[in-house]
């Protein structure tokens, strides 16, 4: 079976800026990849091109099997777009959008009015179809926004940030809704600039960075990238810190957080030596843990520079 999306050395450029900078990516069928990077990466000008609804001007971009060029009604045919701003109708009520949608699309009364309650189930929403959008909460739109770009039933369903801008509630309500999305076979693009939500929905993850990728992988892959794991050891008075920092090389240490933190060879070896070591030299710790590299650690790793700009 072909992969769902296969783009090779794609450039775009708006003037003097180079926004992609051949680009390289494959996304296999059913599956969620992620494109991770900081604002201006080139993350929207990506889904653009494959949504056919922006020219890119080198390279080869496939969706679904078909070429975005010349076979843009076919790509068009089988793809969902949820776009970084919405297109909700705010005086309808979340059933009326999705019928509208429906419409839209064509399907017929009685079978766009069908899907509308079928998508609302689906997305835990039925409660709230007979009210009208604007007294949905963020979480809420931003689910209804998805269940609108699944009408057609996509292959290729391209979310852009679909979690900017909500609470920690509201973004935990949209990842259990894309979960739910690729039960169903689904292959999804999904642009963010938390690592934290690629970590938790991507199969697989293309860090972007001035318009080309930069490292690819499995989250656990590209944490792999940095060394092994990290021991953190958090000490109860700050003056102990340099103390502990030198029982394990290769410390660094942040005196905010009253934190050590050491790359590790042997986990458990490490952990049991290090508790053995603070006790006989008299350090009292508040918290110990030896855990994976942050994807934040990841990114400031492949990129050599501090990363304002990509939020945890
Ligand atoms: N229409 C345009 N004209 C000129 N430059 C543009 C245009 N659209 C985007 N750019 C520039 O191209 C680069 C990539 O933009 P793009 O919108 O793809 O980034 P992004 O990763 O989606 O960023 P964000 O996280 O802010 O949404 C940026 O430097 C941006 O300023
Ligand atoms: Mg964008």
């Amino acid at each position: 079976m072909t992969d769902a999306i296969v783009v090779e050395g794609a450039r775009k450029r708006y003037g003097e800026k180079q926004a992609l900078d051949g680009l390289d990516l494959v996304v296999g069928r059913g599956t969620v990849h992620g494109v991770l990077g900081p604002n201006g990466a080139g993350k929207t000008t990506t889904v653009r091109v494959l949504a056919t609804l922006l020219r890119h001007d080198e390279g080869s971009v496939r969706v679904a099997g078909f070429d975005v060029r010349t076979h843009a009604d076919e790509v068009r045919r089988r793809i969902g777009l949820l776009g970084q701003h919405a297109a909700l109708d705010e005086g309808l009520s979340g059933r009326q959008n999705l019928e509208m949608f429906g419409r839209l699309h064509h399907l017929g009364a009685r079978r766009a009015g069908a899907r509308a309650d079928e998508l609302l189930e689906r997305f835990g929403l039925t409660d709230t179809g007979r009210k009208a959008v604007k007294q949905f909460s963020g979480g809420m739109r931003r689910r209804l926004d998805l269940a609108a770009s699944l009408i057609t039933d996509p292959e290729v369903l391209f979310l852009d940030e679909p979690t900017t801008g909500l609470d920690p509630r509201g973004r935990a309500e949209v990842w259990a809704s894309v979960r739910t999305l690729v039960g169903g076979g689904t292959t999804v693009l999904l642009t963010t600039q938390y690592l934290e939500e690629a970590d938790q929905l991507a199969d697989r993850i293309s860090v972007v960075d001035r318009g080309r990728v930069i490292a690819d992988g499995t989250a656990d892959e590209l944490k792999g990238k940095v060394g092994g794991d990290r021991i953190d050891i958090v000490v109860r008075d700050a003056r102990h810190l340099a103390a502990a920092a030198a029982l394990v090389p290769g410390a660094d240490v942040d005196e905010d957080r009253r934190l050590v933190s050491a790359p590790v060879a042997d986990r458990m070896a490490a952990l049991t030596r290090v508790v053995r070591d603070l006790e006989s030299a008299g350090i009292e710790a508040e918290d110990i843990a030896v855990r994976r590299p942050t994807l934040d650690e990841v990114f400031l790793h492949l990129t050599g520079e501090p990363k304002e700009a990509v939020a945890v």
